[in-house]
């Protein structure tokens, strides 16, 4: 069980500065009160309203690797008199004016593909998921918004494509066999062009990205987002009506608390889950078609008991799933046949039966 100072030092690891205050959560934190069951429940200055999704994301951030707490609770105050404190930085949409979560116009779902960290194949599970789901006859969108590491073009092959604008002025995304992509890869001039989009700039080219986008009709749009527990997420969720969410992970990650993290703040933003991906799970012997759980077995399935989610795949590793993905041809139509394809393409299943695309 960690000790009221252990809490307060964890809650000095994450910084407020981007809501326009001094210091840490240990600074805005007035109240620590923990019984011994481990019920943690904190008093916190709420600055402006709008705010408390970012906090208690930060909180989880700063907590989560105490296991032994049984529960945390934040209780929010705000100053008495309601006065904003020192003038601060606005955040758009983080301000008092909330804006209503909208629904892109001609889009049926809106799936997320997260993950607690980075490198577990969330690119790979978007793109083969979306091509999945299109070939079973869907219309189907992909939107790459990990703008700090795009993917997707490379692994659908689109790295040299010009996006243009129609004469609504809109953008119109790329197309592969039928599949539309939009990524910000797409928008840079190259590859190597750094992309430090920070605060009001990022929040307005994702905002672009969801309502200035010529999607036309789509059954289904995945979204693949960049890794963790950040501003990208927390503006879809904030402005867009999201159907599900499905978290992927390995059998190594999963034992660590970021994949934990990742679940907790779907939770707290109220983003349904449909799931989790369990990528990498087992390796198939190529000589002599052996299965061999090589991370160990049970941890992902285990974690999806404990919280009560699905796990709507699990993904074996093998060595053309990167070699497709850097060919532009993802794996499920590179090698159709293969273990892995067999098993993008039930996680495609599990994904419809779940949010199916309502006519
Ligand atoms: N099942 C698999 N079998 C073999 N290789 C895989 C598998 N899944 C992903 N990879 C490879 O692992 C690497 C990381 O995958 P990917 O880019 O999809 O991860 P990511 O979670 O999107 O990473 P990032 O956090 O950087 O966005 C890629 O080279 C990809 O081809
Ligand atoms: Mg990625």
């Amino acid at each position: 069980m960690p000790t009221r100072e252990e809490i307060l030092k964890a809650l000095e690891t994450e910084s407020v500065e981007d809501l326009g205050l001094k210091g840490t959560l240990a600074d805005i934190t007035k109240e620590i009160n923990l019984d011994e069951k481990g019920n943690l429940v904190l008093k916190i200055l709420l600055p402006k309203r709008g705010v408390e999704d970012i906090l208690k994301i930060k909180l989880m951030n700063a907590l989560g690797d105490f296991e032994d707490l049984n529960s945390v609770k934040v209780e929010f105050f705000t100053p008495q008199p309601p006065q904003a404190p020192p003038q601060a930085p606005q955040i758009p949409t983080l301000g008092p004016g909330l804006p209503a979560k909208r629904k892109i116009p001609g889009i049926k779902r809106v799936i997320l593909v997260g993950s607690g960290k980075g490198g577990v194949g969330k690119s790979t599970v978007a793109a083969n998921l979306a091509v999945a789901l299109k070939e079973n006859g869907f219309k189907v969108g992909l939107l790459d918004a990990d703008i700090y590491g795009p993917s997707v073009p490379t692994i659908l092959g689109l790295k040299n494509v010009a996006l243009t604008v129609n004469d609504k002025q809109r953008i119109v995304p790329a197309e592969k066999e039928g599949l539309k992509v939009l990524s910000i890869g797409l928008m840079l001039p190259n590859e190597d062009t750094p992309v430090i989009w920070r605060g009001a700039l990022l929040m307005k080219a994702i905002q672009q990205f969801l309502y200035e986008v010529d999607w036309g009709e789509l059954d289904y749009l995945v979204i693949d987002l960049p890794p963790g527990t950040g501003d990208v997420q927390l503006t879809l969720a904030q402005n867009l009506i999201i159907d599900g969410a499905i978290v992927v992970t390995t059998p190594q990650d999963v034992a660590l608390s970021d994949v934990r993290k990742a679940v907790a703040m779907f939770q707290e933003l109220g983003v349904p889950i449909l799931g989790l991906v369990e990528n990498m799970a087992y390796f198939v012997c190529p000589h002599c078609g052996k299965r061999s759980q090589i991370f160990g077995e049970g941890k992902v399935k285990n974690f999806a008991k404990e919280k009560n989610l699905s796990l709507l795949a699990e993904i074996p590793i093998e060595p053309i799933v990167s070699k497709a993905s850097d060919e532009g041809i993802p794996v499920v139509s590179a090698y159709p046949e293969s273990e892995t394809s067999k098993a993008f393409k039930k996680l495609a299943k599990e994904v419809v039966e779940k949010i199916p695309a309502k006519g």
